[in-house]
Parts: structure tokens; C-alpha cells; sequence
């Protein structure tokens, strides 16, 4: 790692700058085309001993450190071997999704919320600035994106991924791939119908193959479409063998048909329990050392029990990508002096803002008009606690973390008397123009290893709640947590309901802009809040065998019928829209076509807006049972009072295909479809226009 000075200068500073800016443009343009990659491979693989192509497949940490490690996370990153005299460079692979797992770093709010922005843009900025202080720390593999489904709230894991719908998460991984992949490696992890956490080392999942292609498969698909560097196998056994032991999953699915390139590197310790089928099945990589693979795996291959030209496979997978990612300058031009420098945390600002969603607003209880009262009342232990998340591998070390209370009292000024009570005073919100209550979960709660007990909030919370809404008469409920929270027991004595999710290192100031209204929120729900449990499919998170059906999230709530508290795609705005003359370019398009959706939007409130424009695709009379809708395409568009923008929205025919267990394939039905289209994904706010598909 090189150290760099700081210019003294404002000069010299803008000239380092420029020339860093230069030096990492540079070295983009300068990546090594794919032949001459495929050339340097085969050359160093044809200089390789055995030993040397061992070494490279597992990571090279020994027990004492991983043990270390693990109660001292973000001091170092999970090292595999170089080998100087062929320039083969190391493996430095750091977690996470919400930031660079060392210290002081970014730390961003959670993929939930990242994933509630519905912002793909942004999503591919702080996917750069998460690959940037990756580069600048040294290291070149960062952990994620997370892109597990979110089959049910209860996953102690649920703050890391975006969601519940597959395409979503697909969008947002890959724009969060495209950013960190302009410096280092990303991992698409984890391979896969990885959903639970207590038994999550042991629990074996069965789903029929449709299932699995529809639902659990796509966005990695994506992911790999978009060309990430790395996919992390699961701990989880998948059809009696691991997930990354699993011949189907990680090699007939994954290379031989998707033409995945790079290497599948195994989750940490457990995801490997036998070297001939992990090295058979399709695993490159053993981390964090090499109990099976690696030098491990000498003697089998001796023995023939693992051909040699997959041993050389597993190697070219690796230099591959180290060729294509580490150049020998690797951190030339790359400034630790922006890693949490004031770019990235105004952007993990802006990502808690955009993340935030509204769930209730009357009587326009927010924004709060900072002229117009004297003194608000703060209540609940979150208010004054540092809470970005978990403590587990997603664990982020930012140099502060700025507390709801510290960014209320930061914006409201000195003319607003900010009363702080942590625990209920009834007096306190009786004599305040409002009050705000923050209440939810911490990383006690929920976290790597660690499934929430329950959907509610805790009980000392809805006390808070029921006893601050009562005595105030502009009352505000701010949640943090990972996932859907049950409400229906309180939800309608508060106003306003603000869902923070954990918001990272500046979620204070984002959270008072929002109280303030110096931002409009614009987040939607990437998740369904249901109204109780048993509205949810089993969690199944002590169960040997987990057999996942295929309707979870807004799927089963519309199959079913079901009403949620808020549905997937909700959230509410300091405006409101207006969704008018959807058009479709074609009533008629052939299975290799495309159909393109416009439709008007108007912002009719008073306040600039962003919305998420969201597109459904319903079946008419296909020959097999499928979802009433399945999200396709979105949009985010910016409106200021009185805009209409025109938004298009394009499905590709092939996307609308189902999975045919008969055929081994997909199909794409010559039927009549229906496009929804409007603010989220109830149907009452949907407007629609139908199509057909026929011919080629
Ligand atoms: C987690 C992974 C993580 C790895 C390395 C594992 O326990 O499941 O998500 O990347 O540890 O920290």
C-alpha cells in the first residue's frame, strides 16, 4: 500500500487531484483487453508447480487469526497467496454491503434501505465509492452485494439484502457491482436460497426447479450477466449437499449455462465439508484456509479423484480475475484521504435520505416548519444510540455516526427548544408542539448468525409509542430496523410514521432533513409489511429441512388475496402523483420482441418530488398457476410542482417467460399479458393496458 503527503498548497492540492483523477483514469483505460487476459492466464498456469496451483485455491489464513478475527473484525482484510516470481498477486478480501469492513471507512445505510431507494443510479455511486476505499485500503475483493431473497422478515440478515423481489435485487446488485468494479472486485453472495440464519450452517433447502429458476436464480443471474468477479457460495445445503459443493448450482447453472467466468469463492469455515465434491461440484476458492481445497487437495488429485484439468479451471478462474482487477500499481493514484472523506459521507447522506420511507403522514404532521414551533419533544433510547446495523461480517467502523437527537438538535437551531426524554415523560410531550419517538431494533435483535424472535416491536417500545401519541397531539413514530415491523397494534395513534431502516454513519442528518423538510422522502418499500405472522410462509429457521414453496412477499399476499399494513412498492411522499395515459407502442409483439410502457406523471402537490414509477406483468390464461403480477421494470423520476414527465418503461418478451420442468426451459407463452402500472403494488394503485405475444 502506498502512503501519499497531502499537498500544502491549495494549488498543489488541485494539481494531486487532477493527477490523481488522471492516474485512475489511466489505469481504467488501461485494463488489459479479455485476450490479452486469456494469454497471461495460460502462460502462468503453464509455468505453475502443482503446489503453486494448490496454494492459490484457499485462502492462506490460519486458525489463530480467523479466531482472532472474529472477535476483532475490521482490522484485516482475509488474505489468499501471491507468488512473486510469476507476478501473481494476492487476495485481500474485506467485507461488506454496507461499507469496507475496516476502520474508519464509510459506512452507508444498510442494502434495505439502499434497496427502498429504488435508485439505481445511486446505488452504482456508492458501489464506486465502496470499491474506491477498497482500493485505497489495499485490499481488492469487498464481500458483496448481499442478493439473498428476503423470503421472510425474520432474517437476521435482511438489513444486508435489497429485498424481496428478484428483479429488484438484480437492478441493484448490478448497478452496485458496475460501481465497485471500476476499482476492485465485487462478490454476488450468497449462492444460493440462503434465507435463514440459526441453522443456516446446517439446514437443507429442497424447491422444485422452478421455483428455484424463478425466484431464487435471477438476480444472480444479472449479476453475472454484468460480469462480477466473484460469487460467494452459501452455507446452507441445497438438495442434500452444500451450496457450493452442489454440482448443479455451481457448475451446470452457473458456468456451463450463465458462462460465468470468474471463481466462486466458498462462505467462511463450514460452506466446504469434502474437497473431491467441492473441487467437482464447482468451487474455486476455500476461505478462509484450506481444510479441503487448497493444499488439501494434493493427495486426491494425485489420486485422480479430481482431474487435473478442473484443478487448472479452478486456477484460471483466479488469475483471471486477479489479472483483470490488480494491476502491479494497484494503489497508485487511489487517496486515503477520501475514504470517509466528505464526498462519501455526503453520499451515504444522500443514501439514508433516498432510503428513508414514508409510511403515514395525516394531517401532514411532517415536515416540521422549524418557524413555526418552539419546542419539540424527543423520546426512546435510538434517539441517542449509534445504530447502523449489525456486528457481524457487515459490521462497518466509520470515524462517527451521527445520532437522530445530534442531527434534530443540529438542524433545528438554536430557536428550537429540543427536549430529550429517553424514557416517557407524558408531561414532556404534552407540552410540545410534537413529538418524536424513536423506537425499533439493534444488532442484540438481529445480525449475522442471529434471526429476530419476533415481528413486533419490543414491548417497552409500543409503550412509548401508545403513551407519547396519547399525551401529544402531533405525534411521530421513527423506526429502525432491518425488515417489516407489525403494526397494526399502534399504527393508527402516531401521525407520521418514518421507516429509517438503519441508516449508516450521517443517518441523523439524513433523518432531520427529512423531519425538517429540507428533503422530500422518496423511498419505497422493497419488502411487504404484513399485518400479522400468519400471513407469512413458514421461517423454518430450526428446521433440518427447508422445503421453500414459491410464493413469498407481494406474490402470496396477491395470490391470496391477503391485505398487508403497507404493501411492497409503498411509501409516501411530502407531495402527491398523478399517474395518466398509459400507452403501450405495440398491442401485438413476437417472443423475441419488446414492449414499451409510457406513462404521464404529474407531480400535483406543492413540493418537488422524486417517484418511483413501478411496472407489474400480469399472465391472462397461461396453461400454469403464475404470481397475479411480477415486477419488471422501474423508474425514479424528479418532478418539481405542477411537472409531468413522460416515463418509458421497457419489458423484453423473454423476461415474461416461466420456467417448464418438462422442458428444461424457459417458455415463453403465446397469451395475452397486462401491464400495471403506477405508485406501488397494490392493485387499486395500479392503471393497466394489456398485450399479446405471438409468433416469433
Ligand atoms: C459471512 C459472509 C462474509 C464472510 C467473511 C461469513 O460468515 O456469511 O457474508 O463475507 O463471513 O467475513
Amino acid at each position: 500500500m502506498n502512503k501519499r503527503k497531502t499537498a500544502a498548497y491549495p494549488f498543489a492540492a488541485v494539481f494531486a487531484l487532477f493527477m490523481a483523477g488522471s492516474i485512475i483514469y489511466a489505469l481504467e483505460s488501461a485494463r488489459p483487453t479479455d485476450a490479452q487476459i486469456e494469454q497471461r492466464v495460460k502462460d502462468t498456469l503453464a509455468k505453475m508447480t502443482l503446489d503453486e496451483k494448490l496454494a492459490q485455491t484457499a485462502g492462506k489464513e490460519p486458525a489463530y487469526k480467523y479466531a482472532r478475527m472474529l472477535t476483532n473484525m475490521g482490522d484485516e482484510t482475509w488474505d489468499g497467496p501471491e507468488i512473486k516470481k510469476l507476478n501473481v498477486p494476492a487476495f485481500y478480501m474485506i467485507d461488506g454491503p454496507r461499507g469496507v469492513g475496516l476502520q474508519k471507512t464509510t459506512a452507508f445505510t444498510v442494502g434495505m434501505s439502499r434497496g427502498a431507494s429504488w435508485d439505481k443510479d445511486l446505488e452504482y455511486r456508492i458501489g464506486e465509492a465502496m470499491g474506491y476505499e477498497t482500493r485505497a485500503l489495499g485490499a481488492n475483493v469487498l464481500l458483496e452485494p448481499c442478493i439473498n431473497i428476503l423470503r421472510h422478515p425474520l432474517w437476521g440478515r435482511a438489513q444486508e439484502t435489497y429485498g424481496e423481489d428478484p428483479y429488484l435485487l438484480g437492478v441493484m446488485g448490478v448497478a452496485n457491482i458496475q460501481g465497485v468494479q471500476k476499482h476492485a472486485m465485487a462478490c454476488a453472495k450468497h449462492y444460493a436460497a440462503n434465507n435463514t440464519e440459526d441453522n443456516r450452517m446446517s439446514v437443507d433447502v429442497q424447491m422444485d426447479e422452478r421455483t428455484l429458476r424463478e425466484i431464487y436464480l435471477p438476480h444472480f443471474k444479472m449479476t453475472v450477466d454484468a460480469g462480477v468477479a466473484s460469487v460467494m457460495s452459501s452455507y446452507n445445503l441445497f438438495r442434500g449437499d452444500k451450496a457450493g459443493q452442489n454440482k448443479h448450482l455451481s457448475t451446470e447453472i452457473l458456468k456451463d449455462e450463465w458462462g460465468f467466468k470468474g471463481f466462486v469463492v466458498s462462505d467462511w469455515v463450514t460452506a466446504t465439508t469434502d474437497g473431491i465434491r467441492a473441487a467437482n461440484g464447482g468451487m474455486d476458492v476455500e476461505m478462509p484456509e484450506g481444510t479441503h481445497l487448497g493444499m488439501s487437495l494434493k493427495k486426491t488429485i494425485e489420486e485422480g479423484k479430481v482431474p487435473m484439468s478442473r484443478l487448472d479451471d479452478m486456477v484460471a478462474r483466479i488469475l483471471r480475475e486477479k489479472f483483470r482487477f490488480i494491476p502491479d500499481n494497484y494503489t497508485a493514484g487511489y487517496d486515503k484521504k477520501k475514504v470517509a472523506g466528505s464526498e462519501h459521507t455526503a453520499l451515504a447522506r444522500e443514501a439514508a435520505q433516498k432510503g428513508s420511507v414514508l409510511l403515514k403522514n395525516d394531517n401532514n404532521a411532517l415536515p416540521i416548519d422549524k418557524t413555526k414551533v418552539k419546542t419539540i419533544a424527543v423520546f426512546g433510547k435510538l434517539a441517542n444510540t449509534k445504530n447502523i446495523g449489525d456486528m457481524g461480517s457487515s459490521d462497518v467502523h466509520p470515524p462517527y455516526v451521527i445520532k437522530p437527537l445530534e442531527g434534530i438538535r443540529n438542524k433545528a437551531g438554536g430557536s428550537v427548544n429540543i427536549n430529550y426524554v429517553e424514557g416517557m415523560d407524558p408531561a414532556a410531550a404534552k407540552s410540545a408542539d410534537a413529538s418524536i419517538v424513536f423506537v425499533g431494533l439493534t444488532w442484540k435483535d438481529e445480525g449475522e448468525g442471529n434471526d429476530r424472535n419476533s415481528l413486533d416491536l419490543h414491548k417497552e417500545d409500543i409503550d412509548l409509542i401508545n403513551a407519547a401519541c396519547e399525551a401529544s397531539s402531533r405525534c411521530i413514530v421513527v423506526i429502525e430496523a432491518g425488515s417489516a415491523i407489525l403494526m397494526d397494534s399502534w399504527k393508527d395513534k402516531p401521525e407520521a410514521i418514518l421507516m429509517a431502516w438503519y441508516p449508516g454513519m450521517e443517518g441523523g442528518n439524513a433523518l432531520a432533513d427529512i423531519i425538517f423538510g429540507d428533503v422530500n422522502p422518496s423511498g419505497k418499500l422493497p419488502i411487504t409489511f404484513p399485518k400479522s405472522a400468519d400471513q407469512l410462509p413458514p421461517f423454518m429457521n430450526k428446521d433440518k429441512e427447508a422445503k421453500m414453496d414459491y410464493y413469498h412477499g407481494y406474490r402470496l399476499f396477491d395470490k391470496k388475496g391477503l391485505e398487508s399494513t403497507y404493501p411492497f412498492g409503498y411509501g409516501l411522499s411530502y407531495t402527491t402523483y398523478k399517474y395518466s395515459n398509459l400507452k403501450l407502442d405495440k398491442k401485438s409483439i413476437g417472443k423475441s420482441g419488446k414492449i414499451t410502457a409510457s406513462v404521464d406523471v404529474t407531480n400535483t402537490g406543492k413540493v418537488a418530488g422524486e417517484e418511483v414509477v413501478q411496472l407489474y406483468v400480469g399472465y391472462k390464461g397461461s396453461k400454469v398457476d403464475r404470481p397475479v403480477k411480477d415486477l419488471k421494470a422501474f423508474a425514479k423520476v424528479a418532478l418539481k410542482p405542477g411537472e409531468t414527465r413522460t416515463v418509458t418503461l421497457e419489458v423484453k418478451a423473454e423476461n415474461l417467460a416461466y420456467w417448464d420442468k418438462d422442458k428444461n426451459g424457459w417458455v415463453v407463452e403465446e397469451i395475452d399479458y397486462i401491464v400495471f402500472v403506477g405508485p406501488s403494488s397494490a392493485q387499486k394503485d395500479l392503471i393497466s393496458d394489456s398485450f399479446k405475444i405471438s409468433g416469433q
